[in-house]
Parts: structure tokens; C-alpha cells; sequence
């Protein structure tokens, strides 16, 4: 038999409401702050995605669906959706555009990872990306609007935790800070970390091993090694934070998987757990667009996990809207009744008005046990007698009441 790929799932009917409201409160939000849409293909050139999450990166360098296309163009499946966010504003030009231009999506994420509670090898992303305005206060906004978005969704234990990382005038002399420091312990690192201290000394705060937490937690801040314009830039963004009260913790060592961020970094935490199970992150990221071709573009935004934010509003018991099943279900007995039943079917359909039917040549219990299943107001019942009158009975499934009316009344007596 076969089964879905490890590490995917099938979103079944009845997980389906909670994808529905996360998208209504996404269509909600985004309509508040200005977002517009934008869907890129599942898959890219593999360099887009090399060049801009950065090799050294786990990302890269052991996680993306890589292949080589029929034509020898080697590919990969989107293992985030920035860069080719970032493609498009270049390609099309969004760069005349008055800025900032702000782009949001619902997209399926691609990453070889080892499966487990909350980590898929497909995950969905709704994303923002704001580009063109290197100003704190839109930062502010960004955090603002997926602070508001768990907000809307009923979420209530979570943590916003904040970090600055630095451009890149500041960034290297910090780096250096770091590494010098962290040599001093060097023997009692984990190998990770030992690799991490050459190849990404920023990963080594983010390291999950318990013998290098007291190292890591000691470590130089990167907070206190900004350049005069990056501390601005972080001073007034805590300033407009407060401003618009939105709680948040200054965690020293916050840092992102990915590459390209600059400045502002961020990410969303359920209370009580670590950071695997991040619900969504992001930052500014203001060379990107440079480094990808475009005219430097000041940019941020971020990502947050539908299928982890879906297990914790299931864990915080959100109440969720549940959709309407049909209005009426017809049931029928015999050949005439089943035309005279699929014609009243697309009558009351015309009308807008939802309905379903078995087919086929079930019994009258049968067909009535799958009306009160589908938790339908009304069953229409068309048998012999009501052909030969013309008529049909009108089941009220809330107190079984029942009354015949003429087949073309139906639809009257229905609204
Ligand atoms: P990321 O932190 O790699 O950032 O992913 C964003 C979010 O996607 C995570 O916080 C988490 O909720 C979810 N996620 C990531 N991996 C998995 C997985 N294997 N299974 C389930 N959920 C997962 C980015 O991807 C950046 N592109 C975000 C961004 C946008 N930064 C700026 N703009």
C-alpha cells in the first residue's frame, strides 16, 4: 500500500476548517496592513536559493529537495519563500513601484528534515515581505501584524523574542568578538559547535546541546557590539513596540538559520517550549536584494508555520467557526423518483441552496441514516406515491416532523 512520503500529511475534511479560518484571518490581516498577494512557483533555480539562504547554511547545505531537470538546469522545491519573493520584485520590476511594496503568501515549504511533533518535510508558510523602507517603524509594523495575526487566531501563550544582529559595517567585529571568546572554551564544545565556530559563529548561540548552554549564555551580546546606526535603529523599534504594546523579551541569543537577515531578527515561541517549535520568524534582511541582482532595497518579513500554529490552537482550544453542512439531502425510492429527485437537486442548487444524495438504489433507513450523519435541516423524501402525486415530503430533522408539499413548492417552503 502506499502511503504519503514521511514527514507529509494529508489535510483531511476534517482538518479542513482550521486551514479555513487560519486563511480567514490571513485574507484579514493582510487586508488591515496593505499586503497584497503573490504565489511564485514550487520550484527555482537551485542558486536562488544557495546565494541568498547562504551555503553553510543546514538549509542548504543538507535539507532541499535538489534535482536536476530534463534539461540539466539543476532545481530545487522552495525551501522558504523570501527568495523567490525577492526574485520577483527584481524581475517585474517592483523597484518603480511606490515603496514600500508590500507582498504576502500562503505557500507549501519543502525541507528535508527528520520528521517529528510540529516538523514536516512539507510545511505551509503565510509570509510577508515589505520592501523598499529601511525605517524602525516598519519593522514595527511587520512584528506588529503577525503579532496581531496569533492575536486574531485566539492565541494567548506565546512569546515575541527579539534580537539585532547587525549589518554588515557591525557584524564582522562582533563575529570576531564571538569567536575569540568561544576559542577559549574550545574544549568543551560539542563538535557542532567546534564546526560552527569556523564556518557560522552566529549559530553557535542557537546551539541545543546542554554542555554548551552555560557557554552559549555567557557569550558576548551582539547588542552591545552595534554600530551607532544599527543600536538606533533597534533603540527606536523597541520604542514603537512599547508605543503599540506589544510585549516582547530581548533574547541575547536569538539567531535565524538563514543567512541574509541584517538588523532586526524575530521569532514567536508557545510559552512553554523550545525553540524547535518555533510558530513563525523573520527579520530584515537589507542586502538581499542586492545580493541577488537588484538596486540595494532595504527589506523584512517573515514566516510563520500554519500546520504548528494549527497544533496550538487545537492545544489552546480555540474555538473554531464550523462550516454549514448542506441544507437538505434528498432521498428517493425507485427510477421516476431519482429523475424527479436529481431535477429538484439542481433547482434548489440554482437557488443556492446546498444539497446531496445518495445515488444509487438504497433503502429509505439507509438514506435517512446518511442525512442525520451529514446533520443536514431537511431530507426531501420522493417515493412512488409522491411521483404519481407529483409531491414530495418534507422531512424537519430537528423534530421529525414531516409535511407534503407540491415538488415545485419546494423550494419556497426550503427558504
Ligand atoms: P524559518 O524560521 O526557517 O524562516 O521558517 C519560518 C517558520 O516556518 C518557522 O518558524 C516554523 O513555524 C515553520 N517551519 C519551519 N520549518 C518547519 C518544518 N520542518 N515543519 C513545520 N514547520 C516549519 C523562513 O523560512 C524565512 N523565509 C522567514 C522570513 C520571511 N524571513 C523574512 N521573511
Amino acid at each position: 500500500m502506499y502511503q504519503a512520503p514521511r514527514g507529509t500529511t494529508d489535510i483531511l475534511p476534517e482538518e479542513q476548517p482550521y486551514w479555513r479560518f487560519v486563511e480567514s484571518v490571513i485574507a484579514e490581516v493582510t487586508r488591515l496592513y496593505g499586503y497584497q498577494r503573490i504565489d511564485s512557483p514550487t520550484f527555482e533555480e537551485t542558486g536562488l536559493f544557495t546565494r541568498s539562504v547562504g551555503e553553510g547554511t543546514d538549509l542548504v547545505d543538507k535539507e532541499m529537495y535538489t534535482f536536476d531537470d530534463k534539461g540539466g538546469k539543476s532545481m530545487t522545491l522552495r525551501p522558504e519563500g523570501t527568495a523567490s519573493v525577492c526574485r520577483a520584485y527584481i524581475q517585474h520590476g517592483m523597484a518603480n513601484l511606490p515603496q514600500p511594496v508590500k507582498l504576502y503568501y500562503i505557500t507549501p515549504v519543502f525541507r528535508y528534515e527528520r520528521p517529528q511533533a510540529g516538523r514536516f518535510r512539507q510545511h505551509h508558510q503565510f509570509g510577508c515581505e515589505c520592501f523598499g523602507e529601511d525605517d524602525p517603524a516598519i519593522d514595527a509594523e511587520v512584528i506588529d501584524l503577525a503579532w496581531r495575526f496569533y492575536k486574531t487566531l485566539g492565541l494567548k501563550n506565546i512569546n515575541l523574542n527579539l534580537n539585532s544582529i547587525g549589518c554588515k559595517e557591525c557584524r564582522p567585529a562582533y563575529l570576531k568578538i564571538l569567536q575569540d571568546y568561544y576559542r577559549q572554551h574550545i574544549n568543551n564544545l560539542c563538535a557542532d559547535c567546534k564546526t560552527r565556530l569556523e564556518k557560522n559563529p552566529l549559530r553557535l548561540l542557537d546551539c541545543k546541546q546542554e554542555s554548551c548552554q552555560h557557554i552559549a549564555d555567557k557569550a558576548p551580546r551582539s547588542v552591545d557590539a552595534l554600530c551607532p546606526a544599527c543600536a538606533g535603529h533597534f533603540d527606536k523599534l523597541q520604542k514603537y513596540l512599547k508605543a503599540l504594546d506589544i510585549p516582547y523579551i530581548i533574547n541575547n541569543r536569538l539567531v535565524r538559520g538563514l543567512d541574509y537577515y541584517t538588523r532586526t531578527i524575530f521569532e514567536v515561541q508557545p510559552e512553554e517550549e523550545g525553540s524547535q517549535s518555533a510558530l513563525g520568524g523573520g527579520g530584515r534582511y537589507d542586502g538581499l536584494i542586492e545580493q541577488l541582482g537588484g538596486k540595494p532595497t532595504p527589506a523584512l518579513g517573515f514566516g510563520l508555520g500554519i500546520e504548528r500554529i494549527i497544533l496550538n490552537i487545537k492545544k489552546e482550544n480555540v474555538k473554531i467557526p464550523t462550516p454549514s453542512p448542506p441544507a437538505a439531502f434528498i432521498a428517493y425510492l425507485g427510477d421516476a423518483a431519482q429523475v424527479n429527485a436529481l431535477k429538484l437537486a439542481a433547482d434548489l442548487r440554482q437557488a443556492g441552496i446546498g444539497v446531496v444524495s445518495a445515488g444509487g438504489a438504497k433503502s429509505l433507513k439507509a438514506q435517512l441514516r446518511q442525512a442525520n450523519t451529514l446533520g443536514v435541516c431537511y431530507t426531501i423524501i420522493i417515493g412512488e406515491d409522491e411521483v404519481k402525486a407529483g409531491t414530495a415530503t418534507l422531512r424537519n430533522m430537528s423534530d421529525a416532523t414531516q409535511k407534503t408539499v407540491a415538488l415545485n413548492e419546494v423550494l419556497s417552503h426550503l427558504k
